[in-house]
């Protein structure tokens, strides 16, 4: 009675003692797998945050990407100029010193209007200019080939391996041999060159505004034109360089308006042409910028008397003077224009009229003189 039962304490303790263990070891088994998970998640976590800052650092990168996406869709379905100042035009130094020594002077002719008389100036400048003893060097930049057709015809000149436009515009082209090989019309028009376009041009002018737009050409192929007419060898072979710009602002028209120093534009003297100058003129604005040597805008009339009497042409006059006035230039309208020849009508473009017609010839010398005397030539 009154005894301690050791037999039951010693029980009672080992019990105990086992459950301690239990406890400790249950404890250390989820300390284990909760560090064990802890590990694991802190691992995830760093992943995860690796993860973040590669996405933020991609983000950042595709930013610019998609701005330039951005501005690329807004001109694609915008206006054509827009695509051409999609990148900022930067002219060479080297470009914008030689073109600023205006030798030789570089005068494009061109309107957005399609058949007002634009390859028809050039081909008949070009035979009064080279007859005058003036180097002379026509560029035809229109896929058409009208100018080319016009002025082989007149030479009877057939096929030819001479370079043409799009061996101007190539980028990788020796400009001492392209002016080797430019086509000769001596035979038929005096100190006269061309170099010619035809139907490829077109695809290649396109191929080479996509891969500009997207960055996969190194140079700026708006100043390729203006990098081949700056050699040397161009520049001491010609005192005068027409180029023949299709209606459209196509890879070769900008090319064009990114080397001359004049812009010539041949316009139907009627109120709905000459109301256009003005609209032609502001869209040529914005392009001056690209240009350093840009300077001169000066509208031609021409086909006078197609549609109506000497009224009808006094009025667009005016109207096209109040147009060219918007050129941040020099503008100018000439008063010596072109008036509508049947003869020209009926040969369509496959003769040179100024070789042929005294008529057409009496009025190209009167239009040219008044151009030397402007443009100091
Ligand atoms: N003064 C004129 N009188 C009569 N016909 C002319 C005159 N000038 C040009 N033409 C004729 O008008 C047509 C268009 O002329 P031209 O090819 O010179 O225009 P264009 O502006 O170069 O055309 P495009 O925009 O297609 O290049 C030709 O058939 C040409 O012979
Ligand atoms: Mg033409």
């Amino acid at each position: 009675m009154g005894g301690i039962d050791f037999e039951a304490v010693a029980s009672a303790s080992g019990i105990l003692g086992l459950g301690v263990a239990l406890g400790y070891f249950v404890r250390h088994l989820f300390r284990r797998l909760i560090d064990g998970d802890l590990i694991k998640c802190n691992d995830v976590r760093k992943k995860l945050e690796s993860d973040l800052k590669a996405a933020a650092g991609e983000r950042d990168e595709i930013k610019p990407q998609l701005a330039n996406l951005n501005k690329l869709r807004n001109a694609l379905t915008g206006e054509e100029d827009e695509l051409w100042r999609l990148h900022t035009a930067e002219m060479p130094s080297e470009v914008a010193s030689l073109l600023g020594q205006n030798r030789p002077k570089i005068i494009t002719v061109m309107n957005l209007k399609g058949g007002v008389g634009k390859t028809t100036t050039v081909a008949n400048l070009a035979a009064h200019f080279g007859k005058q003893g003036k180097r002379v060097l026509a560029i035809d930049l229109d896929y058409q080939g009208s100018l080319s057709r016009m002025l082989m015809l007149a030479a009877n000149i057939r096929n030819t391996d001479a370079p043409r436009a799009i061996d101007l515009l190539s980028g990788n082209q020796d400009a001492v041999a392209l002016q080797r090989q430019v086509i000769s019309l001596q035979s038929t028009l005096d100190n006269v060159d061309l170099v010619s376009c035809g139907q490829s041009f077109d695809r290649f002018e396109n191929r080479l505004m996509l891969r500009w737009l997207i960055g996969d050409e190194k140079d700026d192929v708006r100043y390729r034109l203006a990098r081949v007419l700056t050699n040397n060898a161009f520049r001491s072979a010609y005192d005068l360089i027409l180029i023949d710009a299709p209606p459209r602002l196509s890879t070769g028209a900008i090319n064009a308006l990114a080397c001359s120093h004049v812009v010539l534009i041949p316009t139907v003297l009627d109120r709905l042409s000459a109301e256009a100058v003005g609209n032609f003129v502001s869209r040529l604005n914005h392009f001056r910028p690209m240009n350093t040597a840009l300077h001169y805008a000066g509208v031609i009339g021409t086909l006078r008397g197609q549609l109506g009497g000497a009224d009808v042409k006094d009025g667009a006059f005016e109207i096209a003077e109040r147009g060219v006035a918007n050129w941040t230039g020099t503008p100018y309208v000439f008063k010596s224009d072109i008036k509508y020849f049947t003869d020209l009508a009926r040969e369509a473009g496959s003769n040179v009229g100024y070789l042929k017609h005294k008529d057409v010839k009496e009025a190209y010398i009167l239009l040219a003189d008044e151009i030397e005397k402007q443009l100091r030539l």
